[in-house]
């Protein structure tokens, strides 16, 4: 009884006792599944469970699926710009929603949320699809639940290897392979960039130095019409912790139909666009300590790198009020107790 007195006591304490200790802690969680284990998973098949991908946004327009998008901080969603031709005009006809499984976003878990501003990349070329991203700011920030939770954003000069492989999410279409009315996942292996290139200049296709490409030789497994602006992510663990989180490192751009021969997925390398993603939403830098841009805050030293899954922040109410805030006090009453 008193031990849990004390432990709610040092949940609510835990940013002064260590800011008197000299570290500016707000910890925040990012890339995780506080609902995985809820729900079995569906073993080699492409329906994720529900919750298993909490930062995945559902884009609609007339009720329809248009697009997804990904669920970066509480009030920011990236997606394509592609999936925006007008900015302006889409925040007010198309619909957001997080925290959906169903592809009509009827689920309980379900939130519609309102944007406020959508600025897309500058540099976003609507033939070539270079630089096919747009930050949405929220009007107002979402309280995370286990269905909603932001991805995580990689570490400032990261980018993923040939061969790694990334989970890609979406409703879009499944050409007959299976049901998209519920949220669909593939896991697809990065591919050599030259090899990728030489495939797409067969069809006189060039592939924009923001993007990768993510698929299969032989085809058959790939995103498609109504997966783009989602979210292309990798499970990224740390040696020393053994900690992992989900990071984004791609949004799901264009290909050749899907699933061909050859013609795997391109998708907008995050990596590439990060610091354009700080200097538009400065707010974000805050929460993410490796961003290069953060120099007063990476040269505190707060961040711990053997720990992917954590970001810090200075803003002083910039915790989540919900579960995420749970764990993460459950985290430092642990830290503190040990
Ligand atoms: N451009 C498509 C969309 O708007 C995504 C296509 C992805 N294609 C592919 N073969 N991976 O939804």
């Amino acid at each position: 009884m008193y031990i849990g007195v004390w432990i709610v006591a040092i949940c609510v304490m835990r940013q002064r006792i260590f800011r008197v200790l000299g570290y500016e802690v707000n910890s925040r969680m990012c890339g995780n599944r506080p609902a995985e284990f809820a729900y079995p998973r569906i073993v080699g098949g492409t329906v994720s469970s529900k919750g298993d991908w909490p930062w995945q946004v559902l884009i609609l327009q007339d009720g329809q699926l248009l697009c997804g998008g990904v669920l970066v901080e509480e009030q920011y969603i990236v997606t394509a710009a592609h999936c925006l031709s007008d900015p302006q005009e889409a925040i007010q006809l198309f619909t957001f929603h997080l925290g959906a499984h169903k592809s009509d976003a009827s689920d309980s878990s379900a939130v519609q949320v309102k944007i406020q501003s959508v600025e897309c990349h500058p540099d976003y070329d609507d033939h070539s699809l270079a630089f096919d991203v747009c930050l949405l700011k929220l009007r107002d920030p979402i309280t995370f639940t286990n269905y909603i939770q932001p991805v995580c954003f990689p570490e400032t000069g990261t980018s993923v290897g040939v061969g790694q492989t990334l989970t890609v999410t979406g409703w879009g279409e499944t050409l007959g392979t299976g049901p998209n009315d519920f949220l669909n996942e593939a896991r697809v292996p990065v591919v050599d960039i030259t090899l990728c290139k030489r495939w797409y200049r067969e069809e006189r296709i060039s592939i924009p130095a923001s993007h990768f490409c993510a698929g299969y030789r032989e085809g058959g497994i790939d995103s498609c019409y109504g997966d783009s602006g989602g979210p292309l992510v990798m499970k990224e663990s740390s040696e020393q912790s053994h900690s992992s989180a989900c990071v984004l490192r791609g949004i799901t751009s264009f290909g050749m139909e899907c699933a061909e021969e050859e013609r795997p997925g391109v998708y907008m390398s995050i990596s590439y666009v990060l610091p354009w993603i700080y200097e538009t939403a400065p707010e974000l830098v805050a929460i993410n300590p490796t961003s290069s841009t953060n120099e007063e805050h990476s040269a505190s030293g707060i961040y711990d790198p053997t720990r992917t899954n954590q970001v810090t922040t200075s803003a002083a109410n910039a915790l989540p009020n919900s579960l995420s805030s749970l764990i993460a006090c459950g985290f430092w009453c642990l830290r503190v107790k040990s």
